[in-house]
């Protein structure tokens, strides 16, 4: 039977008639796409899509409303004008992924999966991300970031922080990225001050760290020039907010972590 989708459109606040919320609209949902919300709604994983949180590159990511009327946050992967020559070099050589062939679909089916995992491994290795809950085809159910009354955490790019802040912010990324590499065997591939979502708890910013649908194992081909890269794109934030830092000793900062991560275990 066909799900009622006219039905659960009609339930969701996107539906209000502003010229953003039209141009999200036509984007993201089309028929495939509204039939696999109502599915995932009835799995229970959200009852409501309320409104876009922000738009990334690839994806548009909703806060959503469980039945528990909690917050959860959908991501919605763009399959109409997903570049798929940008996604390819992440996904060949991942040995978790069979070799895809030219159909835009199972790239970014595969990519929502990817990071589904990802995102599994870095929560196992007690990296600071969104906790999984579900994936399907392009659309992501994970935790939503964000205060109690549902306002999502800013990026590091868009919040002011003093010189403390911005020190103790550094110093949990490179713990948050050495668990990350050490213990989840991740490399992130797109560290940077647009991937990383403060959140403040007890007055003191936490970072977050999410995106990781092109992250790859350790064992990837490309691994190393994408790990050097996440290390250049760090330090230069870091150095530029005025963090004494630069990729050599972000380096050796990291082999002083792995030492006593191995000790952890
Ligand atoms: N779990 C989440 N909770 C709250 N906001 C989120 C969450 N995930 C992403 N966002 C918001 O959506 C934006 C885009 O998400 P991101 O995963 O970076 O997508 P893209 O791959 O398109 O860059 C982020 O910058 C952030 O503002
Ligand atoms: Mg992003």
């Amino acid at each position: 039977m066909k799900p009622d989708f006219e039905q659960y459109i009609t339930k969701t606040k996107l539906i209000e008639k502003t010229d953003a919320s039209k141009k999200i609209f036509g984007e993201v949902f089309d028929d495939k796409t509204i039939n696999l919300l109502h599915y995932l709604s009835q799995k229970k994983y959200f009852k409501e899509i309320e409104f876009a949180i922000n738009e990334g590159k690839e994806a548009i990511v909703f806060r959503a409303l469980d039945y528990n009327d909690e917050f959860k946050a959908v991501k919605i992967y763009r399959i109409k004008t997903a570049n798929f020559h940008n996604m390819r070099p992440y996904i060949d050589g991942d040995n978790r992924f069979k070799k895809l062939g030219k159909d835009k679909h199972d790239m970014v089916f595969n990519w929502c999966k990817k990071e589904f995992k990802n995102l599994e491994l870095a929560k196992k290795a007690n990296v600071p991300v969104p906790g999984p809950l579900a994936s399907k085809n392009n659309i992501l159910v994970m935790d939503f970031i964000g205060d109690k009354e549902g306002i999502a955490c800013k990026t590091l790019k868009d919040t002011k922080l003093n010189k403390e802040e911005m020190e103790s912010v550094f110093e949990k990324v490179v713990d948050d990225y050495a668990r990350l590499v050490f213990n989840a065997n991740l490399i992130h591939a797109d560290l940077s001050e647009f991937n990383i979502l403060i959140k403040w708890q007890n007055e003191k910013p936490e970072p977050i760290i999410i995106d990781i649908g092109q992250a790859v194992l350790i064992n990837h081909p490309k691994a190393m020039i994408f790990f050097e890269r996440d290390i250049k794109n760090i330090a230069r934030y870091f150095s530029r907010k005025g963090v004494e830092i630069d990729d050599e000793s972000l380096k050796e900062k990291l082999r002083q972590m792995k030492e006593k991560i191995k000790k952890e275990k």
